[in-house]
């Protein structure tokens, strides 16, 4: 199964209306092979819309950076899978590192978001990852399969094929100091194996994994030269259109 490698840009709270609006036509206009790799922007969700109509009509798509799991109701500043939906979002990202340790998201929380998300279509970026001292104490792989289990517990195979999971180690994520690439696609290809023996090989690949922690312009290709690295979730590199697109064309070029 090929799988096509994903990039998707992760804005987080940056951006003022007019920055985020130029930096998405810039993308959409020069992203030049959409053949050959998937690209998505998720811009805070209040420049979703905005975001949304200056790439209409291009191959660049549409992600959330969070959601709330119900239908409509009472419940004073969340957005809904529906809201996302109805302003063009194809993506939502679920379980970003940055939600979990500031805003409570616990896997069990990210489950019903995610279960939630695939009942309306939306695709899942679900992502998983150690914290330093983690590693250090060699628990890596043990605090990943938790995570892949609470989080995507109860989906049936079909909906997992449909999700995307991000790997983003906690210590690489804005520091600048990315995973090695063998380090990366050790946890990647124990991901790939953790699926196969939860559903099957088949669903195991074709489930996109992406790496995201200090990805660059200068050093992603080597990162998707791994067999198991399937694209990136960009945080501070998808800021800039030029950055952007270079790593979209190393992940084109896979
Ligand atoms: P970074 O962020 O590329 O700025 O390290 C990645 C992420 O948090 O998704």
């Amino acid at each position: 199964m090929v799988r096509r490698p994903f990039v998707a840009g992760n804005w987080k709270m940056y951006k003022t209306r007019n920055d985020a609006v130029a930096l998405a036509k810039g993308v959409a206009s020069k992203f030049a092979t959409p053949d050959r790799v998937d690209v998505a922007v998720c811009p805070p969700s209040i420049y979703l819309d905005a975001v949304g109509q200056a790439i209409k009509g291009s191959s660049v798509a549409l992600g959330g950076q969070n959601m709330y799991h119900t239908t409509f109701g009472a419940f004073t500043g969340e957005v809904n899978g529906e809201m996302l939906l109805d302003v063009g979002c194809k993506y939502v990202i679920l379980g970003h590192s940055e939600r979990r340790q500031f805003f409570g998201d616990t896997d069990e929380f990210v489950n019903r978001k995610v279960l939630a998300a695939l009942k309306l279509g939306l695709l899942p970026i679900v992502c998983v990852g150690e914290t330093l001292d983690q590693r250090k104490a060699g628990q890596t792989a043990k605090v990943v399969q938790t995570q892949f289990d609470g989080s995507l517990a109860g989906l049936t195979a079909e909906q997992m094929s449909q999700v995307v999971i991000a790997y983003e180690p906690v210590w690489a994520i804005g520091t600048g100091v990315k995973a090695e690439p063998r380090q990366a696609e050790e946890v990647h290809a124990d991901l790939r194996k953790l699926i196969e023996s939860r559903y099957n090989a088949q669903v195991a690949s074709s489930v996109r994994i992406q790496y995201g922690g200090s990805v660059k312009a200068d050093n992603a290709a080597e990162m998707f030269q791994q067999p198991n690295i399937d694209g990136a979730l960009v945080g501070g590199a998808s800021l800039e259109v030029e950055s952007f697109l270079k790593i979209i064309e190393a992940a084109a070029a896979k």
